[in-house]
């Protein structure tokens, strides 16, 4: 297949970065299409780890081009740091490996402000945002107030666009907010100088994608969050500011429709969430300790503990639904060694009624009690098997049940976090 997208299929933090980077090996472009630095996407290359936060998983590969598109929020700053953060890890990403387009939005420190300072405020309603912006910068996108790129060309115009805006959100942010307002002269200094070293990455990136199609160049397409975090489709309100599934790849990426070959799940072999919101399979307590310590499951991006959980059958069919999704990569089954007894949600109770899909409203899900399904575990290590069969039979036997309940080929599973530790099944790129 030439294009691809991946996709989380549960609230995050799946393992779509180093999915990304092993199939990016096959792929001549890889494209962000939604989001901003709230993802946080680590990759183990050789030993060595990498956080990728708006640059594309695929970037350690040389010779690839990495797409930043339209549907982005990109807070130029933080690109510039993760730029300069390649560079001291011996990797210079000149424009021709890195495309940013002229349409994407940008996130400024008054979207910062306004999101801590909105969080702050919120108290037992807080979302648990990432504080990076992301929700403030696309409302001033659909408000037709932001900010794009584009707008660079013209210095003058770029400085009175912040300006203006600035004054406006200043006056949010100490009346309402109660919080220091933004200096107006110290950003926009910081604004123009990062104008100048992002202009040359700048790149109709809609054109530059149809070129590649035609030229028969493979095209992957990295999503950032997962599906109930989808601003129409996950835990409202407790989601992010995007569309989080394959469908964003075409208003994100201007990728016409029908020209996606494939999308790939990808989905923990447990579960996990960060911030608040609705959980039904969630667990505490000395498992969920232990899973949390052996899976190293403290956010990328704000270091928070995730929360811990089962496997959920049902929300994991409703991404795959959605998504028409192709294939599943189900990530860190080795972390689920030396459990004795696993447990599966597949279905939920809710008051008197039984629910075996996701229930009409979501707000339910708070409600639900997960109906679960046990299944034998194993003790043995898993992290070296390069095929199924060296896995031990329970192991087995929970992916084959996994694979029954969600009605979908298993592509990949991951047995480490290093680029290699995967048992490829079957890649996209060559299906
Ligand atoms: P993303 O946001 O979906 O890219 O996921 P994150 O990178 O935020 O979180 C996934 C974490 O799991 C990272 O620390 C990865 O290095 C790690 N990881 C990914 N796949 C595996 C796996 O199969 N086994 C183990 N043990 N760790 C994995
Ligand atoms: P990756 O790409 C996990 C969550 C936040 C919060 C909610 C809203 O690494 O999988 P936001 O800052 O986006 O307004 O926060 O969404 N969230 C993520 N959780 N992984 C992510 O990205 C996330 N991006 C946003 O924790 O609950
Ligand atoms: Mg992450």
């Amino acid at each position: 297949m030439q294009t691809v997208a991946v996709v989380g299929a549960q609230w995050g933090d799946e393992g779509k970065g180093k999915v990304v980077d092993l199939l990016a090996r096959d792929a001549d472009v890889i494209v962000r299409f939604q989001g901003g630095n709230n993802a946080a996407h680590t990759l183990v290359v050789n030993g060595d780890k990498f956080v990728l936060r708006l640059i594309p998983s695929g970037a350690l590969h040389p010779g690839k081009t990495c797409v930043l598109s339209n549907g982005m929020v990109v807070d130029p700053i933080a690109l510039l740091d993760e730029i300069d953060s390649f560079k001291r890890r011996g990797r210079a990403l000149t424009p021709t490996d890195l495309k940013l387009s002229y349409d994407a939005h940008l996130v400024l420190p008054y979207h910062r402000a306004i999101d801590r300072g909105r969080e702050a405020r919120a108290g037992k309603f807080a979302i648990g945002t990432t504080g990076f912006g992301i929700g403030p910068a696309y409302e001033d996108k659909m408000a037709r107030s932001g900010l794009r790129f584009e707008d660079m060309a013209d210095a003058p115009r770029f400085a009175e666009k912040i300006e203006r805006n600035l004054r406006e959100k200043n006056l949010y942010l100490k009346t309402l907010l109660k919080v220091q307002p933004l200096k107006i002269k110290e950003t926009i200094d910081a604004l123009m100088a990062a104008r100048r070293r992002i202009r040359p990455y700048l790149c109709d990136t809609a054109a530059f994608l149809h070129d590649a199609i035609a030229d028969g160049k493979k095209v992957l397409f990295e999503g950032a969050h997962g599906v109930m975090l989808d601003i129409d489709h996950g835990t409202y309100p407790y989601v992010t500011s995007s569309n989080c599934g394959a469908s964003a790849v075409f208003g994100g990426a201007g990728l016409p429709p029908g020209k996606l070959d494939a999308v790939l799940g990808i989905s923990k072999a447990y579960t996990t969430r960060v911030g608040a919101g609705p959980f039904p399979s969630e667990i505490s307590g000395r498992l969920a300790d232990s899973l949390r310590e052996e899976g190293a499951e403290f956010g990328s991006a704000t270091g928070r503990p995730r929360r811990i959980g089962w496997f959920d059958a049902v929300l994991v069919r409703h991404a795959i639904r959605l998504n028409g999704m192709w294939g599943l990569a189900l990530t860190k089954l080795d972390i689920l060694t030396g459990i004795d007894l696993l447990r599966v949600c597949v279905g939920y109770q809710i008051g008197k009624q039984r629910y075996d899909e996701i229930p009409p409203s979501r707000a339910m899900l708070t409600r639900a009690k997960p109906v679960y399904e046990e299944l034998p575990g194993w003790t043995e290590d898993v992290s070296t098997a390069t095929s199924l069969e060296q896995l031990p039979v329970n192991a087995q036997r929970y992916l084959d049940r996994l694979r029954e309940l969600c009605g979908v080929r298993l592509a990949m599973i991951g047995v480490g976090p290093a680029r290699d530790a995967t048992i490829t099944l079957e890649n996209p790129f060559v299906a």
